[in-house]
């Protein structure tokens, strides 16, 4: 199979198990992360609002929450989103028009590795549990490039893997038995959250997804981990 076709399946793969679980995804993602998934998000945002940013591209925004979480603590940064997924997006412009923030948050379907922006269109993107499901995380990064403007901040929030015992023992077996069967028995996606902990497991983490920050083109690139490394927020900036 060429890489070409491999892109295309994934990509496709990837969309289909999302539309899937878009109805039951906010409750689940709250529910198996014990709403740590929240604080972790407040961390990214706070770095954002501190950057005073006006136009902020939210990549793989699924059902909108880091947007939503962004739009409400700052009040006039404009926000994109763009997702695979039309039925995530679905979610998540229904929260959106509830909330009242359509005239700052809009959402559009795309795809990460061939954005539908023009050169130099944000001064700041997010990514959050996104990148980790691209085809080609280096390329996805490389578009991102392309879209930010020059000094533009580019933060990515992504699960990583806890090595110190006994966390990595316990969240594995958390990661591995509870969560794929619970996921499978609230979503009843077959495969959905079997994916997770495997798509964990495969990715890069800590200074390896640095590296490949750095072949995208980002500058500064550094990293925190949160909650004993079960996530990262990594962050890097156009030169
Ligand atoms: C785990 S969800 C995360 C959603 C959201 N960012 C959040 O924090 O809840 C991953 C999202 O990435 C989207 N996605 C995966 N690959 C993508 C790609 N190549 N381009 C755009 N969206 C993608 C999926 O459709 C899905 O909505």
């Amino acid at each position: 199979m060429s890489s070409n076709s491999e892109q295309i399946s994934k990509t496709k793969r990837v969309e289909a198990m999302f539309n899937d679980i878009a109805p039951k995804y906010d409750f689940l993602n709250h529910f198996l992360s014990l709403g740590i998934d929240r604080i972790w998000r407040r961390k990214v945002i706070r770095k954002i609002v501190n950057d005073e940013p006006t136009d902020v591209l939210d990549i793989a925004t699924g059902t909108a929450d880091l947007a939503i979480m962004l739009a409400k603590k700052h009040a006039t940064v404009r926000i994109t989103g763009v997702d695979l997924a039309e039925n995530m997006l679905a979610v998540g412009r229904k929260k959106v028009d509830e909330l009242n923030l359509s005239n700052r948050i809009s959402l559009k379907q795309g795809d990460s590795l061939s954005l539908p922006f023009e050169n130099d269109s944000f001064d700041c993107a997010m990514v959050a549990f996104g990148v980790r499901n691209y085809e080609n995380p280096v390329k996805g990064m490389e578009e991102t490039l392309r879209v930010l403007r020059s000094h533009g901040k580019f933060y990515v929030l992504e699960f990583s893997k806890p090595r110190r015992f006994p966390l990595a023992q316990l969240y594995r077996f958390y990661f591995r038995a509870i969560l794929p069967l619970v996921g499978r028995m609230v979503s009843g996606h077959k495969q959905a959250y079997t994916y997770l902990p495997e798509s964990v497991s495969a990715f890069s983490d800590g200074n390896d997804f640095i590296l490949l920050m750095e072949k995208a083109g980002f500058l500064g690139c550094k990293f925190k981990k949160l909650s004993f490394g079960i996530a990262t927020i990594y962050e890097g900036v156009k030169g």
